[in-house]
């Protein structure tokens, strides 16, 4: 055995302890049904489709493809985006304010290398984004949390904060929440826009979700309100397939600018083959058809979720989501979601403790539930499962 010390950074010693190893070892065996993971439905990636323009990239210039490229990302990529964004949502999105990135994941991290120095405050839902928590958290800095309600922000504790507080950015999901599901009103975007305007704050829009409201209707999303002060990231891992690892950053210049300076220290460049695939793919197949058959799966797999959890576990409260992968649950008083979730294995289904997702502690009572990867059968048997699990912890 080795004697040596590792002298880690201090900074990991701020980063809360994933309990995702724990999850994914537990959930690895087939048997189990897991409601507890984050994945979009493998049926439904187009895997035809992403062949055949494979092959036309390779076809068509295989060297260049498979080259080195610029940092900012594929112009013809990042100019589908922007026309995207002016089609579908009005905004005057251009090209050299989108920078490509390796999964908007990643946007967690390079923005807060740019913004945060140790000690300083960001401010985010409360449940906010594991994900996010973990990023920001290599950045040492305070991480203050507003209450997120059934229609948006809780908007005294957002204006406490942003005057209080002084927050460099409030990170935010507006659209289909992880891990909450909720979607904010327009009336609280609009009210979460001028509380941010006489502030120097920016708004972080994470629209992992935007394209996939079950009605297909897009929501104005806060940059419509504060173009100026609001950065928006989007992601092709929930619309196309999330292996690619694509996905984009817009925001004002001096942004994009030193976002891109980061990005390239951190990596040079996104993979170049497959933002050229995903190009070629968005440009040669109907789009918003498959975005329909989505999230029509989506809305019968969530709508099967509601219904069950209603007949079967009537105690227990859950949101109802109007788009996205996932719904919270409220756990009757005096059960423990790590219990359940430790219950669960034993029966076979796994489902995610809320704890977290809650900065400040809490969440004990929640378990966040995914709808988009199991099939219809495994939703109606797991939350069967699941309803002998609660009901012999009662
Ligand atoms: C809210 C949110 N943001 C960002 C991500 C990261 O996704 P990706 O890096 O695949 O774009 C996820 C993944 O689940 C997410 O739920």
């Amino acid at each position: 055995m080795s004697i040596l010390q590792f002298r880690f950074a201090a900074r990991l010693s701020r980063v809360p302890e994933s309990f995702l190893d724990e999850l994914f070892r537990v959930s690895a065996d087939p048997a189990i049904i897991s409601f507890a993971g984050g994945l979009p439905c493998t049926a439904l990636i187009d895997t035809e489709g992403i062949a055949r323009a494979t092959n036309a990239v390779l076809e068509d210039d295989a060297g260049a493809a498979l080259q080195y490229t610029t940092t900012d990302g594929y112009l013809p990529l990042r100019e589908y985006i922007a026309q995207r964004y002016r089609a579908r949502l009005g905004i005057a999105a251009t090209a050299d304010e989108i920078q490509i990135v390796n999964g908007s994941q990643q946007c967690l991290d390079l923005f807060a290398k740019i913004f945060l120095n140790p000690g300083d405050t960001v401010a985010m839902e409360r449940p906010g984004y594991l994900g996010a928590i973990e990023a920001f958290s290599f950045y040492e800095p305070r991480i203050s949390a507003v209450r997120l309600n059934d229609d948006g922000l809780d908007l005294t504790g957002f204006a406490h904060i942003i005057s209080g507080e002084h927050p460099r950015f409030f990170y935010g999901i507006p659209n289909s929440q992880n891990p909450s599901g909720r979607t904010y009103s327009q009336d609280n975007r609009k009210a979460v826009a001028e509380i941010l305007a006489p502030s120097d704050t920016i708004f972080y829009e994470d629209d992992a979700f935007g394209e996939l409201f079950f009605d297909a209707k897009p929501r104005p999303p806060i940059k419509k309100y504060c173009p100026d002060q609001t950065v928006i990231s989007g992601s092709f891992s929930k619309i196309i397939a999330p292996g690619m690892r694509i996905g984009w950053i817009l925001a004002p210049r001096d942004i994009i600018q030193q976002f891109n300076i980061a990005k390239q220290a951190a990596d040079l460049h996104s993979n170049f083959f497959c933002q050229k695939i995903l190009h070629r793919y968005l440009t040669s197949c109907d789009i918003d058809a498959r975005l329909r058959t989505i999230t029509s799966v989506y809305q019968r797999k969530c709508r099967l979720m509601c219904e069950l959890l209603d007949d079967l576990l009537p105690d227990l409260t859950h949101t109802h989501p109007e788009g996205g992968m996932f719904l919270m649950a409220e756990l009757p008083p005096g059960l423990s979601s790590r219990r359940i979730f430790e219950e669960g294995i034993r029966e076979h289904v796994a489902v995610l403790p809320g704890q977290p997702f809650y900065v400040d502690g809490g969440g004990n009572d929640t378990i966040r539930m995914n709808f988009s990867s199991p099939t219809e059968e495994q939703i109606s048997e797991g939350l069967h499962r699941l309803t002998r699990v609660v009901r012999d912890l009662q």
